[in-house]
């Protein structure tokens, strides 16, 4: 039983994780992570439902989720295309894999294209820096990239997740 007026039943699962943190404001960093789980990514309205549970303010709900890279308010696609951007590949060219890839997927970082398939993001190290530049499509790694590789890979290596 959800107290969430819409009866949406993920708001029972996350009114068990509340609970589970005896709504304590503490916990708001594990509230997020489950409520993005549950949700797909954190509406206005989650965050308002989060606020109200753990008596927080709401800017400070917000200040959190616009200050943690791994959270978003926006919808993101099925698969998550990571261009790292870490020291390491920063130096092997990483800014021109995001270029193309951007060109090749007609988004910009941080978007998702328009069949809600793949988004574009950036992140510090995916752990693979012996693979610079690397980027990770879901939980695949693709390493030693160069930017005339990209369009293959689209066309390509894309494909498989579709
Ligand atoms: S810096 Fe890119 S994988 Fe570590």
């Amino acid at each position: 039983m959800t107290t969430h007026p819409s009866g949406d039943i993920r708001f029972a699962s996350l009114d068990q994780t509340l609970a589970h943190y005896n709504h304590e404001p503490t916990a708001l960093i594990q509230v997020l992570h489950a409520a993005q789980h549950l949700f797909g990514y954190l509406s206005a309205d989650v965050l308002r439902y989060v606020a109200t549970a753990l008596k927080m303010p709401l800017s400070q709900v917000y200040g959190v989720v616009t200050f943690y890279h791994l959270f978003t308010m926006v919808p993101r696609g099925k698969h998550q295309i990571l261009v790292c951007t870490g020291t390491s590949c920063h130096v092997h060219g990483s800014k021109t894999i995001l270029e193309r890839l951007e060109q090749q997927l007609g988004i910009k970082e941080g978007e998702t294209t328009k069949d809600n398939l793949f988004s574009l993001n950036c992140a510090r190290c995916i752990g693979a820096c012996a693979l610079a530049p690397a980027i990770a499509i879901g939980d695949d790694v693709y390493g030693k990239l160069s930017p005339d590789k990209i369009p293959r890979l689209c066309q390509k290596d894309l494909k498989k997740y579709v």
